[in-house]
């Protein structure tokens, strides 16, 4: 499970030292009551020109994998903001929702420069909307200028909440990456430990099966003892090879091959289906334990994705070819695509982070491997939605075997 926040219940102590500390009083949250509804009609301008500046910023942009629909449906969410955070009640309710905005922002990954730039964007606005107030005479100019400053801390309280919840991931982030290092040491062990008990009820179940005949209950949990083992061995080689994390032996290898291979230790329910759209002759440099490794992790999540629904029917593709797009090299493009509810979208950046899952089961250590093992062999992956829902994994993988490295000189 995604435990992004472990403390996801920031400390209300920590809002009311805020809120101190800033010197936010009874009397600024009344002048915000009162600002609120001369400057509502300017909400929705202030929401366009926000985001407007937002969509400048090409790394700012990644994280809205919705498109321009998921703009508009936000510029709705902006307008909420600014009516709650104006009006109130600034209690530890509106604490705890303040914190929950924070965290979505972390997940989905939004870096944290723009946290401050963007509340610049929406102090500024707002203060001009107050300065407006003054020059027309709606407010005195001392008015004017106690609301402003009464602003001028509702902000820094909001952006000291979004700056802690960033404060968290990242340290969450580095109690992550000791537990990475933690893993390897102990995976390679435990891995080693495991390999073979798990060997030995494989062999028996083997031997089991042949004797019991006829008798199908006994054969059906007998197939369930060994789907788990499958299992169990699955999360051992994954393990290991996070550890080794070893560079890739690469040889030309076809795709297909390796694609019935990652197949054959799968195990299948009657209601999925595996297609493979892949050309016979389809090539590409990879290490074929690597790649049928990174090849299995991606079909078996898709048919656990499939299974997760109602009916737990559904068809699983794995497609390929070659792209040669002009001035870059030629790739081969390697796609698994499934007919599950595909990945929550704003989730999308961050899915291939190791301890990064959101299934109940999930080890989050698949799609990390995944990441891994196309990097190591020089190429890249991403994660999508197909426009009619599902989930696609692409993996675009460098087509020829890199040239030999030139010959140390003599010096
Ligand atoms: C002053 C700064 C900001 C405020 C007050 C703000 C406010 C919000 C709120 C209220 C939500 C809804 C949270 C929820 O689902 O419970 C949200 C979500 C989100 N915000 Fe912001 N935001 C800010 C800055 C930004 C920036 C700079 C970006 C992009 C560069 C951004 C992108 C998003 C995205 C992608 C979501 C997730 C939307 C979804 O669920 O579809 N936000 N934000």
């Amino acid at each position: 499970v995604n435990e992004l926040h472990p403390n996801a219940e920031l400390s209300p102590d920590l809002y009311d030292q805020l809120k101190d500390y800033v010197q936010f009083t009874q009397e600024d949250a009344a002048r915000l009551r009162t600002l609120l509804p001369v400057v509502r009609p300017h909400f929705a301008a202030i929401a366009d020109h926000f985001y407007e500046r937002v969509l400048t910023f090409p790394d700012a942009m990644a994280v809205f994998t919705e498109g321009s629909a998921q703009v508009e449906r936000l510029k709705k969410t902006m307008v909420r903001w600014l009516e709650t955070g104006l009006s109130g009640p600034h209690d530890h309710a509106y604490f705890r929702s303040r914190s929950k905005i924070g965290q979505v922002h972390v997940l989905i990954g939004l870096p944290q420069h723009y946290m401050f730039t963007a509340m610049n964007v929406m102090r500024v606005d707002l203060q001009k909307r107050v300065l407006d107030l003054a020059h027309d005479s709606t407010m005195t100019l001392g008015e004017a200028r106690s609301t402003m400053d009464a602003i001028d801390r509702l902000l820094d309280i909001e952006l000291a909440i979004m700056l802690h919840t960033y404060r968290e991931d990242s340290e969450k982030r580095m109690r992550d990456k000791e537990r990475l290092a933690t893993i390897g040491q102990l995976a390679a062990s435990i891995g080693h430990d495991l390999r073979n008990p798990l060997g030995v009820i494989e062999s028996s179940l083997f031997i089991i099966r042949r004797r019991i005949g006829e008798d199908d209950k006994l054969s059906r949990h007998l197939g369930r003892i060994s789907d788990q083992v499958a299992v169990c061995n699955r999360i051992v080689t994954d393990l290991l090879e996070m550890a080794r994390n070893r560079p890739p032996r690469l040889k030309l290898e076809r795709l297909r091959a390796l694609t019935e291979q990652a197949q054959s230790s799968l195990t299948v329910p009657p209601g999925v289906e595996i297609v493979l759209d892949i050309p016979a002759e389809l090539e590409f440099p990879a290490d074929a334990g690597l790649m049928s490794q990174a090849l299995m992790n991606l079909m078996s999540n898709a048919v656990l994705a499939i299974t997760s629904l109602g009916d737990g029917c559904g068809t699983v593709t794995v497609s390929g070819r070659r792209i040669h797009e002009a001035g870059t090299p030629e790739r081969v493009e390697i796609a698994v695509s499934d007919t599950g509810p595909g990945f929550e979208p704003r989730i999308l950046n961050r899915v291939f982070e190791p301890l990064f899952s959101t299934r109940a089961k999930g080890t989050g250590l698949g799609l990390a491997l995944v990441k891994s093992v196309a990097e190591r062999h020089g190429g890249l992956v991403r994660a999508a939605n197909a426009p009619d829902g599902g989930a696609v994994v692409r993996l675009t993988m460098p087509a020829s075997l890199p040239a030999p490295d030139p010959t140390p000189s003599a010096h």
